[in-house]
């Protein structure tokens, strides 16, 4: 995507001052290079997109046109890949607040459910035996020790009643277990390495040769990110074949006694990893301060619209000038248009900045929009831009749509 100030500047004027761009053909790209590193060692792998990272019923349309799957955490994520076309046997559905209302429905509809904990294996029992008629597809949620951090999903693998529940489970005709299931936020290889190796002692431990249907082993994989990102992270950036050649490799081992066609499904639920790259954040600097000799620039943005990713560390940036030979200037904190102390958008830039100008911010695709709460504005458009044409995603939330669900008397 070639920007410059012309071209900002039009957007600013058709949209308004700050908006977020997206490249979906990068997403396409993402989507199809990351499957086919896994494909390549273990063809029998599927992509369950992470929705709650970017939910973005443009990009969810694609991942399902492309035949993969939706993993979803809540009713709300479940609603918008039925609407979107996803059949309910490719969506997953993950997350640790399942109410019975809903367990019914997507367990009823053909989907599967990871269960999370004890309370959500009593309903399932529950629910398969008001519906002896129907099949009903689970897999469990298998948590243990990856880091000094106790994660509070899924059941704890050590504890001896995981293992009685999961005998009980099996007496259930109508109640299939079809997988097991992990998720850490933790990217970097040695932490995959780790899950690998647990979730194979785990299929030896339940399954005994009775070889399941799938293991998912989640999500929290790195994107593509330049190495002004990568310093600011304490550890390697894998690349996508890293990933495969660690999991993909493992299990394709594992399993090598087994005809392909028999094989399980090995399922991916990356968000960040397809799409943190494929969008971009553009505010425009109104104000340069100097207070007590620091520099300060303030934007039409706000941290806010950078999600989670952009709390801690300073994501890249390119500024558009107008015109040339603007002024360099050092040491320049770039702040938001809230009126919080800390909305700071970037820290500490040296470089040529003027009033009018563009900021792009990269890196802007996982957890960044759909974050973003009503805070003193509403959020600013969407727009799709690829080979010189855009879209408009999703319009510029208004007045309306942000006081339609209060009352005014
Ligand atoms: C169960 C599960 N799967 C997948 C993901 C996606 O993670 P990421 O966007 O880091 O790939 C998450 C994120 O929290 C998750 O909780």
């Amino acid at each position: 995507m070639e920007l410059n100030w012309d071209f900002l500047n039009k957007l600013t004027e058709d949209f308004g001052d700050s908006y977020y761009l997206l490249d979906s053909n990068k997403f396409i790209k993402n989507y199809d290079e990351f499957l086919a590193e896994f494909q390549k060692i273990y063809p029998n792998t599927v992509i369950a997109y992470s929705y709650k990272t970017n939910y973005l019923p443009q990009l969810c349309s694609i991942v399902n046109e492309k035949g993969g799957y939706a993993e979803v955490v809540s009713k709300m994520e479940y609603d918008l890949a039925i609407k979107i076309g996803v059949s309910p046997s490719n969506i997953i559905v993950n997350g640790p607040l399942k109410t019975k209302e809903h367990l019914e429905h997507f367990l009823l509809n053909g989907s599967t459910v990871n269960v999370d904990s004890c309370r959500e294996l009593e309903l399932c029992k529950e629910i398969a035996k008001s519906n002896p008629d129907k099949i009903l597809s689970v897999g469990l949620r298998c948590n243990f020790e990856i880091n000094s951090t106790v994660s509070r999903f899924g059941f704890d693998v050590r504890d001896e009643e995981f293992i009685e529940k999961f005998k009980e489970l099996k007496k259930i005709d109508n109640l299939i277990i079809k997988g097991i299931h992990c998720h850490f936020p933790d990217r970097n290889l040695e932490s995959y390495s780790k899950r690998v190796d647990i979730l194979i002692s785990i299929l030896d431990l339940l399954f005994k040769g009775d070889i399941p249907e799938f293991v998912d082993i989640g999500g929290g994989y790195f994107g593509k990110i330049d190495d002004f990102l990568a310093k600011q992270f304490n550890c390697n950036v894998p690349s996508y074949s890293d990933y495969a050649d660690i999991i993909a490799s493992r299990f394709k081992e594992y399993f090598k006694n087994l005809p392909e066609n028999k094989k399980p499904k090995l399922i991916l639920e990356p968000g960040t990893a397809l799409v943190a790259d494929t969008m971009k954040f553009i505010a425009k600097v109104i104000e340069i301060k100097n207070i007590q000799g620091k520099n300060i620039a303030m934007t039409t943005g706000s941290k806010f619209n950078m999600g989670l990713f952009g709390l801690n560390i300073n994501l890249p940036i390119n500024v558009y000038s107008e015109f040339k030979n603007e002024e360099y200037i050092k040491d320049i904190d770039i702040s938001g248009y809230t009126c919080i102390e800390a909305d700071y958008l970037f820290k500490n830039y040296s470089g040529v900045l003027n009033i009018g100008d563009y900021i792009a911010f990269d890196n802007i695709g996982s957890y960044s929009f759909v974050f973003k709460p009503p805070f003193i504005c509403p959020n600013v458009p969407i727009i799709d831009y690829n080979d010189g044409n855009f879209k408009v995603v999703k319009r510029r939330e208004t007045f309306e749509d942000i006081f339609k669900t209060y009352m005014f008397k």
